[in-house]
């Protein structure tokens, strides 16, 4: 049995857990930046950063001695090495540099849309590749084809905003704080969906990729008319988001032969409504539909460790060597 230590500071979230490769999260610590940056509107880099710096070291400290292990029972270390803001993404590696070299123990540098990826893996035992995945975060907006450890075919990206984005957008433009997602999936609760008319960005386009600055554009107008209650605005954007995301999914399993499960990952994929309507899409294609639990949608450590316990136990394993860069940007 392996057990991994994973680090998370891709974005503004704070993480560490121990993972074992029976599925088991060991430990897991997680703080979130939302009162730091709650007062700009939106993640301020140098913020996070400067937070994670703080933060990671007792954290790792704290789930180390939450589980009663060390360091040096660890058969890795995991870290996100990208893609995300950069700061960050270098405390967190670095970290796990200096750990690794400190307790000889093996470095595994991740991608964090990799972590996403086989995070639902981490949650459903049963879920074997390939699999048809939409991965929708505040920085991404993917459907892929996962067919295996490290084998990811992108079918469908986003041309401007990414889901998460397009959420925390209309937060921001209906006065709901930030982040912006769990607040219009609650207000959207008492709103009436069919209240605002709102374009469904590239729907019925023959290629499967999203757009969601219009809809953005849209809810802003609409907001501004003064014509329309704030939880009517939010219900129906979150309607059109949905069905955006419904009919691109359709084009782009139209392309994928021989995959039989629909799965969901990203911190969008935590929203009740998006659930439920993909695994209507999955139902009708006679797929299976598998979601992560939302706590491990959104940004976590044990998203990483997990990515870094499928890595250790393929043929062939290398550790990744202590000179690794951190990148801002890193396609899977
Ligand atoms: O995966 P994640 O934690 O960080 C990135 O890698 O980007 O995703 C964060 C995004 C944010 O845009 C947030 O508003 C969105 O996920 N989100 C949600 C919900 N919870 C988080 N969007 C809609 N409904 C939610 N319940
Ligand atoms: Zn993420």
């Amino acid at each position: 049995m392996a057990l991994v230590l994973g680090i998370e500071s891709s974005c503004d979230e704070t993480a560490a857990a121990l993972v074992d490769s029976e599925r088991r999260i060991v430990a897991q610590r997680i703080a979130s930046q939302d009162e730091q940056h709650a007062p700009f509107g939106g993640v301020v880099p140098e913020i996070a950063a400067r937070a994670h710096a703080e933060r990671l070291a007792p954290m790792i400290a704290g789930v180390l001695e939450d589980a009663g292990v060390t360091l040096e029972d660890c058969d890795a270390i995991v870290a996100t090495a990208g893609p995300g803001l950069i700061g960050g993404v270098m405390v967190g590696l670095v970290s796990a540099k200096a750990l690794a070299m400190a307790s000889d123990v093996p470095l595994i540098a991740i991608n964090h849309l990799e972590g996403h990826a086989l995070s639902p893996r981490l949650a459903d035992e049963g879920l074997d590749f390939p699999y048809a995945l939409l991965l929708v975060s505040g920085g991404h907006c993917q459907i892929l084809r996962v067919d295996g450890v490290g084998r990811y075919r992108r079918l469908a990206t986003t041309i401007d905003d990414a889901l998460g984005e397009a959420f925390d957008k209309t937060a921001k433009i209906l006065g709901l704080g930030f982040p912006g997602g769990p607040a219009v999936e609650r207000i959207a609760k008492e709103g009436d969906a069919s209240a605002v008319p709102l374009p469904r960005p590239m729907v019925g386009s023959g290629e499967p990729h999203f757009s969601f600055a219009g809809l953005k554009s849209a809810v802003l107008r609409a907001h501004e008319s003064g014509r329309y209650e704030e939880a009517d605005i939010a219900a129906s954007f979150q309607q059109a988001a949905i069905d955006c995301v419904v009919d691109r999914l359709e084009v782009a399993l139209e392309g994928m032969q021989g995959v039989e499960t629909l799965v969901v990952a990203g911190g969008v994929a935590a929203n009740a409504s998006v659930r439920a309507a993909l695994e209507g899409v999955a139902g009708g294609h006679g797929m299976r539909f598998t979601a992560p639990p939302p706590r491990l949608c959104t940004d976590n450590a044990a998203m990483i460790a997990w990515a870094g316990i499928e890595r250790l136990s393929m043929e062939g394993f290398a550790p990744d060597p202590l000179e690794i860069s951190a990148r801002p940007r890193w396609p899977l």
